[in-house]
């Protein structure tokens, strides 16, 4: 079941996408060379304490951090650890905390020193693609419509969707209805309507999109090793469309 949000949850989510955000462009002169991913996984905590919110991902299934930091062939829930990035390394972090019981969860890449242009154009697609699937976030349109915008714009740079993982709906509860797939077909699926919320989320890859899970239990890299991008946004979907609640933009 895909559960409408009244005002005052909206509210609520809101709050916790604009603390997020203002924590993702604090990270950007924080991850360089030679800091490690549990470092950067610290400060994440301190912040969220400091504005009142609360880790989402922190003990969800076991898991003992606050953020997912995955580095160049990972794809997603990447394992905080004492790894000290590299220049040329391709960073993709992942934050899901709530305010007042309501969620966002973002996902940001970050770049260390000078990467590939391989890099680069991967991030962008995935920037991309991210942004043709909330486009479609509109009431009378269907969930299918935002899968098949993302995957057009991947697969049209020649680059691979992962199937294994999604984004999903938010709210109270950090997954909720429905599965947001980075592919499929328009048309299909439920109707989109005012009060859902959406954490829409494609995860790319530059080579085959098999991905397999490592040896951590969490960590989701390429089967081929090849680099992969993440990003994440939560939006609202209002009568005039979607709200990106995890952007700053006025
Ligand atoms: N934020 C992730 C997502 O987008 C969830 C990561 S799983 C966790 O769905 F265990 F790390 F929380
Ligand atoms: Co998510």
């Amino acid at each position: 079941m895909i559960v409408i949000k009244n005002k005052s949850s909206i509210r609520k989510m809101e709050e916790a996408g604009a603390l997020l955000s203002g924590m993702f462009d604090e990270l950007e002169s924080m991850i360089r060379e030679g800091i490690t991913t549990d470092e950067i996984d610290a400060w994440i905590e301190t912040y969220l304490h400091k504005r009142n919110l609360v880790s989402r991902m922190k003990g969800y299934m076991g898991y003992k951090h606050v953020s997912c930091i995955s580095v160049n062939d990972e794809v997603v829930h990447g394992v905080p650890s004492s790894r000290v990035l590299q220049g040329g390394d391709f960073v993709k972090v992942d934050v899901c905390a709530s305010y007042k019981g309501y969620c966002a969860d973002m996902a940001r890449p970050f770049f260390i020193g000078k990467v590939t242009d391989d890099v680069k154009q991967l991030a962008e697609i995935a920037e991309r693609s991210l942004k043709a699937g909330i486009a479609k976030a509109m009431p009378g349109n269907r969930l299918g419509d935002i899968s098949a915008a993302i995957q057009q714009v991947v697969e049209q740079a020649g680059f691979g969707v992962v199937r294994d993982f999604a984004g999903h709906g938010i709210g109270k509860q950090m997954h909720e209805d429905p599965e947001i797939l980075n592919y499929g077909r328009k048309g299909e699926g439920p109707l989109l309507r005012p009060g859902m919320a959406f954490a829409i989320e494609p995860m790319i890859t530059i080579g085959d999109y098999a991905v397999c899970i490592a040896q951590d239990g969490w960590t989701v890299c390429t089967k081929d090793n090849s680099l992969a991008a993440h990003v994440e946004d939560t939006i609202v979907i209002t009568d005039s469309g979607p709200k990106i609640i995890t952007r700053n933009v006025v």
